[in-house]
């Protein structure tokens, strides 16, 4: 953000639950005010589905905006957190049997919920958040949101146990998208799929008779980091979160559920 912009005039101030959209766009990482001013002018900016004039103010608690035909989360109280999670940890709010859960690695407040749910035994990335709209788009099979894990398993898969895979093999609560299937070492699989059912990869590698040793999750999206220590989180950019934003924006076609 330019800082001669943010001081050089106060008519962006919240008033009434509602900003300048110019404010807005520079405070989550647009550009100066100038360079928002001049997103709005093209045309570029819309919020609630309309183009936006010059001027606008919008309630970042109520208005939907987006920029360019993505949606850009505009609410200050917004978070968004990487958590690298380890093993032995559950991904509930509260667990009954008194197991660790994924809430007590990260801040208490604001309160956050984990977006999709990786299994006590799983490794690896999982976001939290108190942006429910994102949650939901990144966790609906139908935006398609890449996840990718890596998968030990014991013995190395064949080629047509790895061809399966990537059709799609039939479990009990139906045949499985196509995956998207490598192997990293002889006993490493690569796996990147977007549907998110229970205990998905574990039972696919179970279907094509290889069952999983150690599960780790190396990608959400557009979201990887290798830095991050079992146990430890960190907050999203504002780049990451607008590119969580257009790999989970609204797909071309009309939804499946809808
Ligand atoms: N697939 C699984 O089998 N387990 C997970 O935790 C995530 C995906």
């Amino acid at each position: 953000m330019d800082p001669s912009d943010e001081s050089a005039t106060s008519d962006g101030e919240r008033s009434g639950g509602s900003e300048r959209l110019q404010k807005v766009l520079a405070r989550i990482g647009f550009g100066s005010r100038r360079a928002c001013e001049e997103l709005i002018a093209d045309g570029l900016v819309t919020v609630n589905g309309e183009i936006a004039e010059l001027g606008r103010r919008v309630d970042p608690d109520h208005d939907r905006v987006e920029v360019d035909g993505v949606p850009v989360g505009v609410r200050p109280d917004l978070v968004h957190y990487l958590l690298n999670k380890p093993a032995g940890v559950v991904t509930t709010a509260a667990d009954t049997h008194g197991r660790p859960t994924v809430l007590e690695l990260v801040p208490a407040s604001p309160r956050v919920f984990p977006v999709g749910r990786l299994d006590m035994d799983t490794e690896g990335l999982l976001l939290l958040t108190n942006d429910g709209e994102l949650a939901n788009r990144v966790s609906h099979p139908s935006h398609g949101v890449e996840k990718e894990y890596l998968a030990e398993v014991e013995t190395e898969p064949s080629r047509s146990a790895l061809r399966a895979l990537r059709q799609g093999v039939e479990l009990d609560d139906g045949v499985t998208a196509p995956a998207k299937v490598g192997l990293v070492a002889p006993t490493l699989v690569r796996l990147v799929i977007h549907e998110g059912r229970n205990r998905q990869v574990r039972r696919m590698l179970d279907a094509v008779g290889h069952p999983v040793v150690r599960l780790i999750r190396t990608r959400v999206g557009p979201l990887r980091d290798q830095r991050l220590k079992p146990g430890e989180w960190r907050s999203l950019t504002v780049a990451e979160i607008r590119e969580l934003e257009e790999a989970a924006a609204e797909p071309a076609g009309p939804a499946p559920d809808r």
